[in-house]
């Protein structure tokens, strides 16, 4: 039998590393300095002004891929505005050619870093 193409890993390490607790309280306690990426900010402010205009539901369809599932999500919460945000333009762009579903619904489909994107809609 084979085991296709994958490599064996190898560790010194056998178990949970002792000072896991210890790493992950430490980041969680300190702050997240990175900076918003520009492009992210423009597409959030942009989503943000459409969400403050709206006074339905919000449904975002984070990594929504080519976005399909968020014209799906219009079709059966017609009532909501679906946010699907990928941070592939690749994906995005093929939407409109292969996916694009307008008989019902509203949703709009945005790039973005969703790292940045969530960061901002929490604050
Ligand atoms: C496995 S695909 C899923 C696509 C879609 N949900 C579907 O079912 O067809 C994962 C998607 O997550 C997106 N993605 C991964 N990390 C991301 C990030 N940090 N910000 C935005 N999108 C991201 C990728 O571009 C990709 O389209």
């Amino acid at each position: 039998m084979s085991d296709a193409n994958s490599r064996s890993i190898v560790s010194n390490q056998a178990g949970i590393h002792e000072k896991l607790d210890e790493i992950v309280n430490k980041h969680l306690d300190a702050e997240f300095k990175k900076p918003i990426a520009a492009h992210t900010q423009t597409a959030f402010d942009e989503v943000n002004a459409k969400v403050q205009a709206f006074s339905g539901p919000l449904i975002l369809d984070s990594c929504c891929g080519v976005g399909e599932s968020s014209a799906n999500l219009a079709k059966r919460h017609p009532d909501a505005l679906i946010v699907g945000i990928d941070k592939s333009s690749h994906r995005l762009d093929k939407h409109d050619v292969e996916y694009k579903q307008t008989d019902s619904g509203q949703y709009i489909l945005v790039q973005a870093d969703l790292n940045d994107f969530w960061r901002l809609a929490v604050a």
